[in-house]
């Protein structure tokens, strides 16, 4: 890599572990603490730029196997030799792999997560962020929107190109997310989609919880297609292995 990108890696690095720490609240974290330590008042509210509020019921951050959508369902019956969960939340994915016996790690930003996947027993888990993570695995697990994490179309080649240095030989990423064209579509089935616009999956999102604003981030949904060519440009293949009910699918990436 030339120096210039090089240093350009590091500045970006340096500047999303600062606002990492020093902007977010962790409301997030605060919230599944709340729900673990018995502390249940009400849940998060999300909103995004196309979107009115709406509500993320805590009990689904701490949901078992036989309540998770058929995907993440098939993505952890995937799962083969080292495993890394990343963004792995309360660590519902983690907990059923471990118990199954995986060698499996987790990482995430929130530290409130990282608390309760530890108290709900998780010994391998560390606040750290993906582009930070610098361990090899056999499967790198990335659910519940897992393109999120990318935030930005623009960012997909420094994530991807970092994936792909965190996987061993035969290793796989496993990864979910959905096509959200449909959230543009207007009442006579036309889509309102403005084509000088930034690509219609980047969000800005917000989330609140007990009166309480989070820093806004960008999250990012990606349709199949602009997924399976993002991999392609960073040298990796990406193939479907399942689609949802409503335009959510499953892409094993390797
Ligand atoms: C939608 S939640 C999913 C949590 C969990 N995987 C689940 O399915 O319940 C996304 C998680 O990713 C974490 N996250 C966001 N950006 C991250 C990053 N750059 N590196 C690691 N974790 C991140 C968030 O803190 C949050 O816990």
């Amino acid at each position: 890599m030339p120096i210039f990108g090089k240093l350009w890696e590091t500045i970006y690095k340096i500047l999303h572990s600062v606002k990492i720490l020093f902007l977010m609240k962790d409301l997030f974290g605060q919230a599944l603490l709340d729900y673990y330590n018995n502390n249940y008042t009400e849940d998060i509210i999300t909103t995004t730029n196309i979107s009115d509020d709406d509500i993320l019921p805590i009990s689904y951050l701490f949901r078992s196997f036989k309540d998770m959508p058929k995907l993440e369902q098939k993505a952890l019956k995937l799962c083969k030799g080292k495993i890394l969960d990343v963004g792995c939340g309360a660590g519902n994915h983690s907990l059923y792999l471990k118990e199954k016996g995986f060698d499996v790690k987790g990482i995430d930003i929130s530290e409130g997560a990282i608390q309760v996947s530890k108290y709900r027993g998780l010994e391998q888990v560390k606040l750290k962020a993906l582009l930070d993570e610098t361990d090899q695995f056999d499967t790198i697990l990335l659910l519940m929107n897992g393109t999120g994490i990318f935030q930005e179309l623009s960012q997909l080649s420094k994530y991807f190109n970092h994936l792909k240095s965190l996987l061993n030989p035969i290793g796989q990423i496993l990864i979910d997310s959905s096509d959200i064209k449909y959230m543009y579509e207007d009442e006579d089935g036309g889509f309102w989609i403005d084509a000088n616009a930034n690509y219609y999956g980047e969000l800005d999102y917000y989330l609140s919880y007990k009166g309480e604003q989070e820093t806004p981030i960008k999250w990012l949904y990606l349709d199949f297609n602009t997924l399976k060519l993002a991999c392609k440009t960073s040298g990796l293949q990406c193939e479907m292995i399942t689609e949802g009910e409503h335009f959510d699918y499953l892409a094993r990436i390797f």
